[in-house]
C-alpha cells in the first residue's frame, strides 16, 4: 500500500459576509499518496480554488481537518506559521506562471533554496540539475519574458519542485497554454513525478489534463459527487463522461 501523505477530513469553508454566506466546501474528504497525480475538476465556483488555498496555508478552514505525513496542520493556517509551512511543504505552479521578470531562470527556480538559506554553490548545482530535467539548461540565463508560455511554465514547475516539498499544487496550470504546449507540459510534468516521486494535485477544466492524472475526484457545490481512477492512456471518454454529467447537475 502505498504511503498516504496527505488526507483530508470533513473539511469546511464557509465564507460570511454582512449580506451573504457562502459555503465553499462541505465535510470534503480524501487522501493523496505519495507518487500520486490527482486531479480535481468540477463545476465553477464548486469549491477547487478555495480546497488547494487551504492545502497551501493560503487561507483557513472553517471547519475539519488536514493531516500532512500524519501531522496535524491546524497550527499553521495563521500567520507567520503559515508562510513557513508553506516553504517547507508546498510547491505551487499557478496558470499565470508567476515567475519574477527581474531575476534570470536560474535565480527564479534557485529562490526557493536561497530562501531556505542554502549556499549559493549547492543553489546553482541543483538548479543545473533540475533545468536539465526539464530540458531548459541552455536557458539558464534567460529572464522569463525570453521564454515562451510553455517555457515559463516548465520554469515554475522546476521552481515549484526545487525544494523537493511533500506536496505540489496547481490551479489551472495549462489555463494559458495552446493544446500541444499543454501536452508537452503535461508530459513533463508526469516524468518529473514518476522521476522525483512527487505528490501532486492539480485543479483543471480540461479532460486532457485529467487523463494525465492517477484518479479524478469530480466536485460539485462544495462536494466530491464522483471519482474516476485512471487506467492506462484510453480514458478520456470515461473522464469526459463523468466530467458532463457534473456539468448538467450543474446546470
Ligand atoms: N474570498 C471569498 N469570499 C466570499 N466567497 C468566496 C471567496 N472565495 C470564494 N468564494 C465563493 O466560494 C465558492 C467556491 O469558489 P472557488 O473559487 O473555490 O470555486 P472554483 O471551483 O475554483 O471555481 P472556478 O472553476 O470558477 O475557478 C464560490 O461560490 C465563490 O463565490
Ligand atoms: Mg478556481
Amino acid at each position: 500500500m502505498a504511503n498516504k501523505v496527505l488526507e483530508v477530513n470533513d473539511l469546511s469553508k464557509i465564507y460570511k459576509g454582512a449580506e451573504y454566506e457562502v459555503t465553499a466546501l462541505n465535510k470534503v474528504s480524501f487522501e493523496l499518496y505519495t507518487g500520486e497525480l490527482l486531479a480535481i475538476m468540477g463545476t465553477s465556483g464548486s469549491g477547487k480554488s478555495t480546497l488547494l488555498n487551504i492545502l497551501g496555508a493560503l487561507d483557513e478552514p472553517s471547519s475539519g481537518k488536514v493531516f500532512l505525513n500524519g501531522k496535524e496542520t491546524k497550527d499553521f493556517f495563521k500567520e507567520p506559521k503559515a508562510t513557513l509551512y508553506r516553504r517547507d511543504n508546498i510547491g505551487f505552479i499557478f496558470q499565470s506562471f508567476n515567475l519574477l521578470k527581474d531575476l534570470t531562470v536560474a535565480e527564479n527556480v534557485g529562490l526557493p533554496l536561497i530562501l531556505k538559506g542554502m549556499e549559493k554553490k549547492e543553489v546553482e548545482q541543483k538548479v543545473d540539475e533540475m533545468l536539465s530535467l526539464v530540458g531548459l539548461a541552455k536557458w539558464k540565463l534567460h529572464r522569463p519574458i525570453q521564454l515562451s508560455g510553455g517555457q515559463q511554465q516548465r520554469v515554475a514547475i522546476s521552481r515549484a519542485l526545487i525544494t523537493s516539498p511533500p506536496i505540489v499544487l496547481a490551479d489551472e496550470l495549462t489555463g494559458n497554454l495552446d493544446f500541444n504546449t499543454t501536452k508537452d507540459i503535461l508530459n513533463v510534468l508526469v516524468d518529473m513525478k514518476n522521476r522525483l516521486n512527487k505528490s501532486i494535485i492539480v485543479v483543471t477544466h480540461d479532460p486532457n489534463v485529467a487523463m494525465y492524472s492517477d484518479r479524478v475526484l469530480f466536485f460539485h457545490d462544495g462536494k466530491i459527487v464522483d471519482e474516476y481512477k485512471c487506467q492506462g492512456n484510453n480514458n478520456l471518454q470515461n473522464i469526459l463522461k463523468k466530467f458532463q454529467r457534473i456539468m448538467e447537475i450543474g446546470q
